[in-house]
């Protein structure tokens, strides 16, 4: 019998790569264009591609597997191939959401195969807001985290019958930050943030944001498909900033030292290239890889990795530069849109 909360993330697991077939064609990047050299005075073996997640924490690719799931047996498959994937790549990975392991004790092995398939990487725990100092405590001891995610999820949880109701997070986020050992990062889920939020955030100390903007998975879809008692509106179902949107907006923020991740709608090495242009210093991948592997299986998504690695130091090479962080410096055109933003709100 497979209880009601893994039954959910079978639900978000299969529900999300139809939110994927439903939102391929879309690429909110569409609107950045970069700026060509003809002449970039690099070499290609030169070029290195790591990138700082947080202060404390180098990554060896820029971009990560991000926050997707675990809390079911269908989902502790799918965490032990992206860990093999991971581990075969040298890449970071988030888990997905861990609040399960506090009512599930089996839950917990979907999770710690994780750590076990890959000993020695990067790992990202992962929990919702209102989870305790003492829960992100556990979570991170269960599989020995690098450091932590806590997500930012208002729509989903509006939308869940079974969600939260009570927003107030801003003080459990520092008590929690107080808590841990490891890297806080403070994560949206696809709705992206405004300046607004990374400048509260930044005042209560925290230092790295995971900005995840509309474009890619959209939970308010999601949740929508699984929720028989409400439809939201279809013009409700597009909430949020895009991830260039957000990105935009993080150019506006007071602490230029609070580093910024982007995800949300990332399905190409460019779209990496984007937002390292925009100003991310790492950059999430949720939807596109999950779609990669549910569809090919491992293989499928094991060779995309090689192709995003062979791509990605290659577009960097094209662009004259030799890092991922000098890549804030390089010329880009935003289309007649993503402009207007930007204008009106330098002005607001
Ligand atoms: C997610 N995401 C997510 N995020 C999080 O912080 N905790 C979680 O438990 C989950 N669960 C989850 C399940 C599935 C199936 C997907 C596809 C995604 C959100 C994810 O980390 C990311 O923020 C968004 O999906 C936007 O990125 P993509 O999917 O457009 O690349």
């Amino acid at each position: 019998m497979v209880n009601q909360h893994a039954q959910r993330k079978n639900e978000h697991l299969s529900l999300a790569e139809k939110d994927y077939a439903f939102n391929h064609q879309n690429d909110p990047f569409a609107g950045i264009q970069l700026i060509p050299r003809a002449l970039p005075e690099t070499d290609l073996n030169m070029i290195q591609t790591h990138a700082k997640l947080t202060d404390k924490l180098e990554i060896t690719w820029p971009f990560y597997l991000e926050a997707m799931t675990g809390g079911s047996e269908r989902a502790g498959k799918i965490n032990h191939q992206l860990a093999t994937v991971a581990k075969k790549y040298d890449l970071a990975m988030a888990t997905g959401s861990m609040s399960i392991i506090f009512r599930d004790d089996q839950a917990k092995a979907s999770f710690t195969i994780v750590r076990e398939t890959n000993p020695n990487g990067i790992i990202i725990a992962n929990l919702g807001a209102s989870a305790t100092p003492q829960q992100a405590l556990a979570a991170i001891d269960l599989i020995q985290a690098d450091a932590l995610e806590i997500h930012l999820n208002v729509a989903q949880e509006l939308i869940m019958p079974e969600g939260d109701r009570e927003f107030l997070w801003l003080e459990n986020l520092q008590a929690i930050q107080a808590a841990i050992k490891v890297p806080l990062i403070v994560k949206e889920v696809g709705s992206g943030m405004s300046v607004n939020d990374l400048n509260q955030l930044a005042n209560a100390g925290i230092q790295v944001v995971n900005i995840s903007g509309r474009g890619g998975t959209s939970f308010p879809r999601i949740e929508n498909r699984r929720n028989h008692h409400r439809n939201y509106h279809d013009n409700l179902l597009a909430w949020g900033l895009t991830t260039p949107q957000a990105l935009i907006e993080s150019q506006f923020r007071h602490n230029a030292k609070q580093q910024i991740i982007a995800s949300g709608g990332i399905t190409s090495p460019l779209d990496v290239i984007k937002a390292g242009a925009m100003g991310a210093q790492a950059v999430g991948v949720a939807g596109y890889f999950l779609h990669q592997l549910i569809q090919g299986g491992p293989e499928t998504l094991i060779q995309e990795i090689a192709e995003w690695q062979a791509e990605i130091p290659e577009i960097m090479t094209m662009l004259g530069v030799s890092s991922f962080d000098q890549l804030k410096q390089v010329g880009l055109i935003l289309d007649p849109e993503l402009y207007n933003y930007q204008q009106q709100r330098q002005t607001q």
